[in-house]
């Protein structure tokens, strides 16, 4: 929706395509999430005892679907919902959304969910049970309930001790309580399958008691996902009907894509930029199938991968990362040496006052982000001796990655890792 003097203000300030561009960031999170109606309304099934008979039990549920399907956007959107619907009641219900790629045990999860609770309980010293059980006699003494949701919780799953995965798993279990206050959805990009076999039989069945698919969108969807989203981000009338449907085909399901919407939105977005790099004193512009055919050629669509890749990466891959890049445009070559990298990094480890990785665990990240197709690795380059490994990117421009990675940086440490 906009606002008519906004609108004719804007229009007077600066001539361009876009009313809101910041509707179209990947963390903006939309009123609506048309095609998304019977996975929220699944999660209101789930959490109605909340509002019904809050303390009565703890649910669980796991979100589980490929990248950018909404499981994120989901979550916060019924996040809103069921708070603004028990405090109608009376309730106290909060809602903390925790992303567990940026955390290394329980403790710290547990520690951003009591910031995100706006709960008072002394951090310092305390060990994980200690500060699980002065949660919840906090939460009880200020009559709260909570749903908490575990975002990224394959980070979980793979990288967390036994005891820490066990203690967001059965919380209850480890942590007794009468009034059973927390409640927890677990996001994962996971087939169920995959899931149960890093788990024991009982956290298992535990975790899978309720699961709700999010299936990669289909092309129809896309379009009114995309229609729906520019409507809020572009001026009347500037995008092209067909810009829609031909990013729906590019990107849908069932016409040969991924069906994640997060990279139909970036290529929307990417395109409406485009758009408005034309613009001249007094012409009109519109967002045309020609900048979308642009956007999509272009070395933009590397960007978007990775851009999708960093939320699950550590941080030390993170670093690792910009190392390269740094790297690549301090050579200005193509690729870049791993040795060189790796004192690139060391020195981004020694500036942030934390300890680098050791060379063979270097070696392992590399070969990681190699396999998820975000770096490539080279040996020994032509015409050069040694047998070292050389890395470089895919297509991503490499001032525009850097920013996001130091952003992604300088986000994850803001919250303590
Ligand atoms: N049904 C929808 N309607 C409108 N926008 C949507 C919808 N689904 C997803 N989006 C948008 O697409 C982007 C990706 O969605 P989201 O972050 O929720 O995906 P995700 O499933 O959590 O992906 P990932 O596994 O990569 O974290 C977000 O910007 C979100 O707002
Ligand atoms: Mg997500």
């Amino acid at each position: 929706m906009y606002n008519l003097k906004e609108l004719a203000e804007s229009v007077i300030k600066k001539p361009g395509v876009f009313l809101d561009e910041t509707k179209l960031y990947p963390e903006y999170v939309p009123e609506n999430l048309p095609h998304r109606e019977e996975q929220f309304k699944q999660l209101v099934k789930i959490f109605k005892h909340v509002v019904v008979s809050p303390g009565s039990s703890s649910a669980r549920v796991v979100l589980y679907g490929s990248l950018g399907t909404g499981k994120t956007a989901t979550a916060i959107s019924f996040g809103k919902v069921i708070t603004r619907l028990a405090s109608e009641k009376g309730i106290k219900l909060r809602y903390a959304h925790v992303n567990c790629a940026s955390t290394r045990s329980a403790l710290s999860v547990l520690r951003e969910v009591k910031n995100q609770l706006s709960l008072s309980i002394p951090d310092r010293g305390l060990g994980l049970s200690e500060f699980a059980q002065a949660l919840l006699k906090e939460m009880d003494r200020e009559d709260l309930y909570a749903i908490v949701t575990l975002d990224e919780f394959d980070s979980v799953l793979t990288s967390f001790k036994g005891e820490d995965k066990y203690a967001l798993i059965r919380f209850y279990d480890m942590f007794h309580s009468d009034i059973l206050r927390l409640n927890f959805i677990y996001i994962s990009r996971m087939k169920l399958n995959d899931v149960l076999r890093i788990l024991d039989e009982i956290s298992g069945s535990y975790m899978m008691r309720n699961t709700i698919l999010f299936n990669p969108y289909k092309s129809r969807e896309l379009f009114d996902i995309l229609k729906y989203r520019a409507d809020e981000a572009f001026y009347p009338g500037v995008v092209d009907d067909y810009v829609f449907e031909y990013i729906a085909n590019l990107i849908g399901y069932d016409t040969g894509g991924d069906g994640n919407a997060r990279k139909a939105l970036a290529i929307l977005y990417a395109a409406g930029k485009l758009a408005e790099k034309e613009i001249e004193e007094g012409k009109v512009v519109r967002v045309l199938v020609d900048h979308v055919r642009a956007v999509s050629a272009s070395e933009d669509l590397g960007l978007i991968h990775v851009l999708d890749s960093l939320n699950y990466l550590s941080t030390h891959q993170l670093l690792l990362l910009k190392a390269i890049a740094l790297g690549l445009k301090e050579t200005g070559e193509s690729y870049v040496n791993i040795g060189y990298v790796e004192e690139i990094y060391r020195r981004l480890c020694f500036n942030l006052g934390i300890e680098p990785r050791r060379h063979t665990q270097i070696y392992y990240y590399v070969t990681e982000l190699a396999n998820r197709g975000i770096v490539m690795v080279k040996k020994a380059l032509k015409g050069r001796r040694g047998r070292s490994s050389y890395v470089s990117f895919g297509a991503a421009p490499i001032d525009s990655l850097l920013k996001v990675i130091e952003r992604t940086i300088a986000m994850r440490r803001e919250i303590g890792e």
